[in-house]
């Protein structure tokens, strides 16, 4: 988690003015609480969450268990950080913990009441899963998207060998997150909604990444709910115009849509985007009966933004662990598929850097995404060098 001065500025006038008042709370005063470190008065445990979070929380966790008590300003947070609680949680108390807290830069022009990710456990909730599990995770989705997949990842493959040729070396992720946008995009639109030659839907990635980083940076509003009318550190304020890109994005696609199909004009396949404008609710405890244009724009720009961080992580850190581990890079490289991403390339690091160099830090974002992006040089393999691997 990155602190900044305002943070510090707001929190410690409250630390002043709490101490004043109630004076350094003592041990033993919380209760039946789980265990956790001794707070200040008004503030908390805030500055024991440190600079990186998740890391602080694991040192307090081995000190203090695997349930933990945290007050960070007004915010009273049970931390769990142990598989076995984990699933006890999950199986035992699955309805109390399943909503979740909701930042106030998600509040921005009322985005998480049209948000799926963001819906407290109810009908809305419900009914988004029912659409996603019934319509879109499934083998007969993942089938139909197949041809677009493949196509998706050629164009990658050309497009990464196309910049390895101009620049020397090539920023792996980046590459993939098109690839994966693309793939998803598909899959929703039946289109290719990203180029980076052309610089098509790239708006997207610089507004996500703004918006980003303003969620994750500490926001005394969230620790201070009377603080919220304040917004102050402008996060709201801030928020507005990159939210507006953002959702601009998918809502433009979702009018060109409507307005085709006002005009007629209907896709032969049904893709998502059809299936959501199609939907019919059973109008049953407070369902609606059709999903407002509002969810679908909102929804589709979560999927979109869900798909991508994720997967594009997961690869880059697979892609890493391999490169570091060469033994395990040649045998992976013996039994990938033809067109993939090990087989067309034979990949090798930048000048100066060894497997053992590679900087494996990670920083906060959606995912933990490695702090220092991949960076590879990229060799093409001949076909008869990938024939011969395969026969390996
Ligand atoms: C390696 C890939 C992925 C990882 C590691 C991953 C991980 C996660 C995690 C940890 C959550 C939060 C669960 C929770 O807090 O309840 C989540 C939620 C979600 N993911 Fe993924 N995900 C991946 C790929 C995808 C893909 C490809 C899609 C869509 C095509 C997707 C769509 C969603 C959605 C819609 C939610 C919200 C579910 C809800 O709130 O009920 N994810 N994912």
């Amino acid at each position: 988690m990155e602190w900044n001065w305002t943070v510090a500025i707001w929190a410690g006038a409250c630390l002043v003015i709490g101490s004043l008042i109630l004076g350094k709370k003592k041990k033993g005063s919380q209760g039946r609480r789980p265990p956790g470190p001794p707070g200040w008065p008004i503030i908390g445990n805030i500055f024991d969450l440190g600079v990186d979070a998740h890391q602080s929380l694991a040192t307090l966790s081995r000190k203090y268990g695997p349930v933990m008590w945290l007050q960070l300003g007004a915010t009273n947070t049970l931390v769990v950080s142990s598989a076995e609680v984990a699933m006890e949680m999950f199986k035992k108390h699955d309805l109390a913990i399943s909503d979740r807290a909701i930042n106030e830069g998600f509040k921005t022009d009322g985005y998480d009441q049209a948000s799926m990710v963001l819906a407290p456990y109810g009908t809305f909730w419900r009914m988004m899963r029912r659409i996603y599990t019934t319509e879109l995770f499934t083998n007969n989705r993942i089938k139909a998207t197949e041809e677009f997949r493949t196509k998706s990842m050629d164009k990658m493959l050309e497009w990464m060998w196309k910049d390895a040729q101009e620049k020397g070396s090539v920023e792996v992720a980046r590459f993939i997150e098109i690839m994966n946008f693309n793939a998803i995009g598909n899959a929703i639109f039946s289109k290719d909604i990203v180029d980076p030659i052309f610089n098509r839907g790239t708006e997207f990635f610089t507004s996500t990444t703004q918006a980003l980083e303003l969620i994750i940076q500490p926001n005394v509003a969230d620790f201070f709910p009377w603080l919220r009318w304040l917004d102050p550190q402008r996060v709201k304020k801030k928020m507005k115009p990159i939210m507006r890109r953002i959702i601009s994005f998918s809502s433009s696609l979702v009018k060109e849509r409507i307005l085709d199909r006002e005009n007629g004009k209907r896709n032969e396949k049904k893709d998502f985007l059809d299936v959501m404008l199609d939907f019919q609710g059973n109008q049953l405890d407070g369902e609606s009966a059709k999903l407002s244009e509002r969810n679908i724009s909102v929804g589709i720009q979560e999927l979109l933004q869900a798909a991508t961080d994720t997967s594009t992580s997961t690869i880059e850190w697979a892609m890493t662990e391999l490169l570091r581990n060469p033994k395990i890079m040649r045998k992976v490289e013996a039994v990938t598929a033809s067109s993939s991403l090990i087989h067309t390339f034979e990949w090798s690091l930048e000048d100066g850097t060894t497997p053992d160099k590679i900087n494996v830090n990670e920083k906060l974002g959606l995912t933990l995404r490695k702090a220092d992006p991949l960076k590879v040089v990229l060799k093409l393999r001949s076909a008869a060098e990938n024939v011969a691997k395969m026969d390996q």
